[in-house]
């Protein structure tokens, strides 16, 4: 069978590949040409990047270089084409590694070629398959093993597939009507990723359909149902049925899980059922349950009010007066989808938000780029790693704490504040003569200090329209039909929008997770949820968190990295317990208090837990911060790769 990466067979003609070839990324390109040629010299010459930068494609090449590529990649497709487009031969390690590097024009150390090599998968083999079962007693464990999967979002999904290919059986639940989690329920105008969408994808599953480079919530939520359709889970689930609690049974060595059917509203309708599982797996985000903070007032509003998560499309935003309390990633994305449409807007933002330069973040796919990923041996590949690397780990450094640093409000460490200094002249480069506003929209705490947001512009654009006022000041309280801020001004609206975020830091809340002893989950973490690897935790058997505690992404990579990271690894557990004939496995209590403790020292030195920056949806009351990871990308990678039987307790 055909590496599914070398590019589908093609008789383009030659106008139409130069066509396609002035929209692609030419080293991207450079790299496709190596396959094709099996000649290394492509990328050994004076034709090549001369830096990569997030979401820079280009490598800063000029466009004289540019064009000399093309016309020379023109011969080699050309030649490849007539020759019946075959499969490329395999290169070697070294040049593949040597091929990175060029990318990236930087070295791309040992540690991580593993992991890109997997993540790369130039030889067609999906490294995250799970094992076959050795004998047919094995595969007849695994048939009797089932699992319940809390939640169909990117994660529930991922497990359903792997669950599939294990042969182990599986029921998902999942209280909305339909497959994507985040990307089912944020319908807001302007509701798109801030990671490039050849990167945000399941690594397994790329798609040269993308029609924006950061695709909006409907072509996400389109992604997902295509794949969910392609692996036939769909009839796994349980769709509008939500857990409300996974109680451990001690005699049985199984969970027992009690669901509800809901309504769009989340309100019960039916009966309360119990499934039976002996192993369950949460996958149910941490950015899932919307928070509205407790303003004064709050019932008092007489128009409608929706949190951005629960987007009213019934309300007509036409000629309103509109209020958008809150200003994080959302609101960002929210203010300059509406802006044309209300006749005014109010934006209440409490903190100011740090922005990354990003000028292509609205970019449409061009068809050129469209087709070189389908047809071009392993084009679509390097394009991924391209994204990848510069989003990898390097978010960590500017990140670290150097505590000799002087004037920490301002920066916390010299790369923090060369940070500082991008994104401030990034900003005032757009607003240039309104000091008030740049007083404004600048932040008064280190970069990055929170998740950093992509910017094109268009916030600042927003800002500075006669009908938007950006107001900094407190909200005292809300009345009928304005809110009132601290100083006494009344801020009349007919709409609220509620851009206030998630219950973060509330870990599988309000799901009630009894384990062995009755012990409940959300009493045994308080506000400090803890699991061993983000996965698993000690007195509570066969339970596996996704997106667990201590695995939120703040500095770089995505999500659905992280979710490859945690099922590769759940699918061993499950084996393990399935095919070793266990009837339970737990971490042993020293190896999560080990994670913990290097998770809090990690985190303690990082930016996000200075008490510079005030307010952050990563920290408990306490100020302390539990769900995000301080550790690198690519050692999560490598300790999620092979688990460890000597890490557990088995009964
Ligand atoms: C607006 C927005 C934009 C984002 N953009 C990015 C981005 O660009 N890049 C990035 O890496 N991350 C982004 N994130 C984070 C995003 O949440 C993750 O990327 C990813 O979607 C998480 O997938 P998940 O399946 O783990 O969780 P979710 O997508 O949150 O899915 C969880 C699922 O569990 C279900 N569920 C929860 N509780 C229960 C229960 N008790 N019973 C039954 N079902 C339940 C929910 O209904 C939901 O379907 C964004 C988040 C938001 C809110
Ligand atoms: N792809 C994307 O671009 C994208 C889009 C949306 C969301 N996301 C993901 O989702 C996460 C959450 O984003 P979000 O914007 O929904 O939430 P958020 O970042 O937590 O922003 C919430 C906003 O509400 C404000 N707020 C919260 N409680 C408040 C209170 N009591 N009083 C006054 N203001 C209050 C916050 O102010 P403070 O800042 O002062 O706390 C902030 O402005 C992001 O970090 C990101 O991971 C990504």
């Amino acid at each position: 069978m055909r590496n599914p990466h070398a590019g589908a067979p093609f008789d383009t003609s030659d106008e139409e590949i130069a066509a396609a070839l002035e929209d692609v990324s030419i080293p991207t390109l450079m790299l496709s040409m190596v396959h094709m040629t099996g000649d290394p010299s492509i990328i050994r010459g004076d034709l090549r990047p001369v830096a990569s930068f997030l979401n820079e494609v280009q490598g800063f090449m000029s466009d004289e270089d540019k064009a000399e590529v093309r016309a020379r990649a023109l011969d080699v497709i050309r030649y490849y084409r007539d020759r019946g487009c075959p499969e490329p031969e395999p290169l070697s390690a070294e040049l593949v590694h040597e091929m990175m590097q060029w990318l990236v024009v930087e070295e791309v150390g040992d540690e991580y070629v593993p992991m890109m090599l997997a993540d790369l998968e130039l030889d067609g083999v999906d490294r995250d398959l799970p094992e076959a079962p050795t004998d047919p007693a094995a595969a007849d464990a695994r048939a009797e093993f089932p699992v319940v999967v809390v939640g169909c979002g990117q994660s529930g999904l991922l497990a359903g597939i792997r669950l599939q290919e294990a042969g182990i059986p599986f029921t998902i639940v999942e209280k909305n009507a339909g497959v994507g989690g985040t990307w089912w329920e944020n319908t807001y105008p302007g509701a798109r990723v801030d990671v490039g969408n050849h990167f945000y994808c399941y690594s397994f599953e790329p798609s040269d359909h993308w029609s924006e480079f950061f695709a909006q919530q409907p072509e996400l939520q389109a992604y997902f149902q295509g794949v969910m359709d392609k692996y036939g889970i769909g009839e796994h689930v349980r769709w509008s049925t939500e857990v409300r609690s996974v109680t451990w049974q001690e005699g049985s060595a199984t969970w027992d899980v009690v669901v509800q059917p809901v309504d769009a509203k989340g309100e019960p309708v039916g009966e309360p059922e119990t499934l039976r599982a002996r192993a369950v797996i949460t996958a149910v985000g941490q950015l899932n349950r919307p928070s509205i903070p407790d303003i004064p007032g709050r019932d008092e509003f007489a128009g409608p009010n929706f949190h951005t998560a629960r987007w009213d499309h019934s309300v007509d935003l036409t000629g309103k007066r509109v209020a958008m309390i809150g200003a994080g990633a959302t609101g960002f994305q929210v203010a300059p989808a509406i802006c044309e449409q209300v006749e005014h807007l109010t934006v209440f933002q409490r903190s100011a938000q740090w922005m990354f330069p990003n000028p292509n973040y609205h970019e449409k796919v061009g068809p050129g780029v469209r087709w070189a990923l389908r047809h071009l041996p392993f084009y679509g590949r390097w394009y991924r790693f391209l994204l990848f690397w510069p989003g990898c780990d390097k978010g960590l450094e500017p990140a670290r704490v150097d505590p000799d640093y002087p004037d920490q409000q301002r920066a916390v460490s010299e790369l923090s504040d060369g940070a500082r200094a991008v994104f401030t002249d990034w900003i005032v480069g757009q607003l240039g003569d309104d000091p008030d506003l740049v007083a404004k929209v600048v932040p008064d705490y280190p970069a990055t200090g929170k998740r950093t947001l992509q910017d094109n512009g268009s916030w600042l654009r927003t800002l500075t329209r006669d009908d938007v006022e950006l107001v900094r000041t407190p909200i005292d309280h809300l009345e009928s039909d304005a809110a009132v801020t601290v100083d006494g001004v009344r801020h009349e609206c007919d709409v609220i929008i509620w851009a206030t975020g998630f219950h973060h830091t509330r870990v599988l809340w309000p799901i009630d997770i009894v384990g062995r002893g009755g012990q409940h989950l959300s009493e045994v973490w308080g506000e400090r949820p803890a699991a061993y690897l983000g996965m698993t935790v000690p007195d509570f058997p066969n339970l596996f968190l996704m997106y667990g505690p201590g695995t939120h992404l703040a500095h770089g990579a995505s999500l659905i990295f992280n979710s490859e990271c945690q099922m590769h690894y759940i699918s061993q557990c499950l084996e393990e317990l399935a095919d070793g004939g266990h009837r339970t496995m737990e971490p042993l209590p020293e190896k999560l208090e080990d994670w913990h403790r290097r998770h809090q020292e990690e985190m303690s030195m990082l930016v996000w837990s200075q008490p510079s920056i005030e307010h952050s949806y990563f920290k408990n009351s306490a100020g302390e911060i539990h769900t995000v990871m301080p550790f690198r990308v690519v050692d999560y990678w490598h300790w999620t790769r092979q688990m460890d039987p000597a890490d557990y307790t088995f009964g």
